[in-house]
């Protein structure tokens, strides 16, 4: 079998890739390991900064996320009992998008299957090959067969434990990492949400998050420890600490119910460079990971996305390699940037084991200026709608 672009992964990175390509009558073979049911199982942050809005509108596939997603102009930020907003529109004169990533990675699912995109599932033992030649291929096995795709160009969209990071020679690769000393606790209820904007809660029992998914489904977060166990949390006892760590005037309008999903996840920041090694490119988590608060996850991958899919549309189009052989540089180069928002945010939100008195006072005026600053709500604001690519 041979095709353009073959994409190991099929997340939303590897999705979205595959989709914008297939505009540009570009052709691509998406290799994933696991089944369509279980990629929409995973439940992951849910905001979409303007760029990741865009590139779906360019993929075509943005008609449900108009219809369903929920605009949000500000975000709500409660420390010590105060509770103050962020106006993202009226710093920026933009906004974001909440709307779920597993509906994201539906609505890319549809879109290639509708237009009878070439998805492999549940394949084994894949291993990218010739990536520092002219002829790469990617070898695999699926339904007990051996295959072999020949392809020009190979994207490495298999997240954090995928196996293309890894195909760049370790002396040649360099990782940074920072493992925070704490997860988050988050479930899923059919209830409406607190406030129709997400609460971002520093509280002395630890972090804490409202969000949402729709009018009747809502997502809570709260930080735990390292060690802690699903199975150790009941649902009254995660909404009695949610409570305790919210500002009255939350409390008074929380709705509780039944939890439909409830994990643990750790936070982690993690980069890897370079992003590309030959004609192996890098793209979301493969390469990176950030911790969650702010959501820059999904939207730091779509930003990978943009560069490479405009990469090999300039080769494909115009005979131009100076997108792809820049790729690295330009998607590490944001990368970072959405890596020290996300350091910074989690770092001004939680609870830390280590924390003296001093380390205490520094969060609360950093907390009081940001409540009180304009140009620190601006800072914050261009960030979280997403800084332009
Ligand atoms: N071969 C084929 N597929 C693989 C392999 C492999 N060896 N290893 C992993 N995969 C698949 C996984 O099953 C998964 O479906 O690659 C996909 C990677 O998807 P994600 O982990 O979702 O990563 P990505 O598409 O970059 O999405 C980034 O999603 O993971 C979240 O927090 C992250 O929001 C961010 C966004
Ligand atoms: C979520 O809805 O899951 C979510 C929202 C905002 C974040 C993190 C997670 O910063």
């Amino acid at each position: 079998m041979r095709t353009q672009v073959a994409i190991i992964g099929g997340g939303p990175s590897g999705l979205l890739l595959s989709q914008l390509l297939h505009i540009r009558g570009i052709d691509s073979v998406v290799l994933e390991r696991k089944t369509r049911d279980y990629v929409l199982g995973r439940i992951r942050a849910g905001v979409l900064e303007r760029g990741l809005v865009s590139l779906m509108e360019e993929a075509g596939v943005a008609d449900r996320m108009h219809r369903e997603g929920l605009r949000h102009d500000g975000t709500l930020i409660a420390h010590g009992g105060d509770m103050f907003r962020v106006d993202f529109a009226r710093t920026t004169g933009h906004s974001v998008m909440v709307y779920g990533q597993t509906e994201v990675t539906r609505d890319l699912y549809d879109a290639r299957e509708a237009a009878g995109g070439q998805i492999v599932y549940n394949v084994e033992d894949v291993v990218i090959e010739g990536a520092d030649t002219d002829t790469p291929f990617v070898s695999y096995t699926a339904d007990g067969k051996s295959h072999r795709l020949a392809c020009d160009f190979v994207a490495g969209c298999d997240g954090f434990h995928g196996v293309s990071r890894k195909t760049i020679p370790q002396d040649l690769r360099q990782e940074f990492e920072k493992v925070y000393p704490f997860g988050w606790l988050g479930i899923l209820s059919e209830t409406p949400p607190v406030n129709h904007e997400l609460i971002y809660a520093n509280s002395e029992r630890g972090f804490a998050l409202c969000s949402m998914r729709n009018a009747n489904l809502s997502r809570y977060y709260i930080q735990c420890a390292m060690t802690d166990r699903v199975e150790n949390w009941s649902d009254d006892a995660f909404w009695d600490e949610l409570k305790r760590r919210l500002p009255q005037a939350a409390v008074a309008e929380l709705q509780t119910g039944p939890s439909i999903e409830k994990s643990i996840a750790p936070l982690r920041s993690f980069v890897c460079e370079p992003m590309q090694w030959g004609r192996l490119f890098l793209c979301g988590d493969a390469a990176h990971i950030v911790p969650p608060t702010g959501a820059k996850g999904l939207n730091t991958a779509a930003s990978d996305v943009h560069y490479l899919y405009n990469g090999l549309r300039q080769f494909y189009e115009e005979g131009d390699r100076s997108g792809i052989d820049r790729y690295s540089e330009r998607a590490l180069a944001r990368v970072w940037k959405a890596e020290r928002f996300s350091w910074w945010f989690s770092s001004l939100m939680h609870r830390y084991r280590d924390q003296s008195e001093f380390d205490l006072r520094m969060q609360r005026a950093e907390l009081d200026f940001l409540a009180s600053d304009a140009a620190a709500q601006a800072a914050m604001a261009i960030n979280y709608v997403g800084l332009d690519y």
